[in-house]
């Protein structure tokens, strides 16, 4: 079970996994050029924004919990093109997911019901993302 302060500690490293997640999409879109890159470039851009509203609220979290949200990024791949994108986004997303499932279990050890209740709902659109990604990719 972690204490209050390695469940701060792993949400910190959940906030750099996220302002990685906004640079990733973010510069993704950026490279999606020409016709074919539309549809990439709108869902990559929808996501970096999705991302951010991630990166808000867990940094809001670790301030009320008494710590200074962390600015450092996680490392990161872009991609060069665009199947490459959607490879490396769907293997992130999928371990954002597990990720905040893990998160919402100790919140629950933590009794932070009302945050476990909202880092499921992270997991759940983290898979979301994940399922989109898979159906573009064709699998
Ligand atoms: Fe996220
Ligand atoms: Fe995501």
């Amino acid at each position: 079970m972690a204490s209050k302060e390695e469940f701060i500690a792993h949400l910190q490293e959940d906030l750099a996994a996220e302002w990685a997640a906004v640079h990733r999409y973010t510069l993704q879109a950026a490279r999606c050029t020409g016709l074919e890159g539309e549809v990439a470039r709108e869902l990559f851009l929808k996501e970096a924004r999705e991302e951010l509203e991630h990166a808000l609220f867990l940094a809001d979290v670790i301030t009320d919990l008494g710590g200074e949200p962390t600015g450092q990024c996680a490392p990161f791949e872009v991609g060069q093109n665009v199947q490459e994108m959607l490879r490396i986004n769907l293997e992130q997303e999928l371990a954002d997911t597990k990720r905040y499932f893990e998160r919402a279990e100790e919140a629950e050890d933590l009794g932070l019901e009302d945050l476990e209740v909202h880092l499921e709902q992270m997991a759940a659109d983290e898979a979301g993302h994940a399922r989109t990604l898979r159906r573009l990719l064709g699998r």
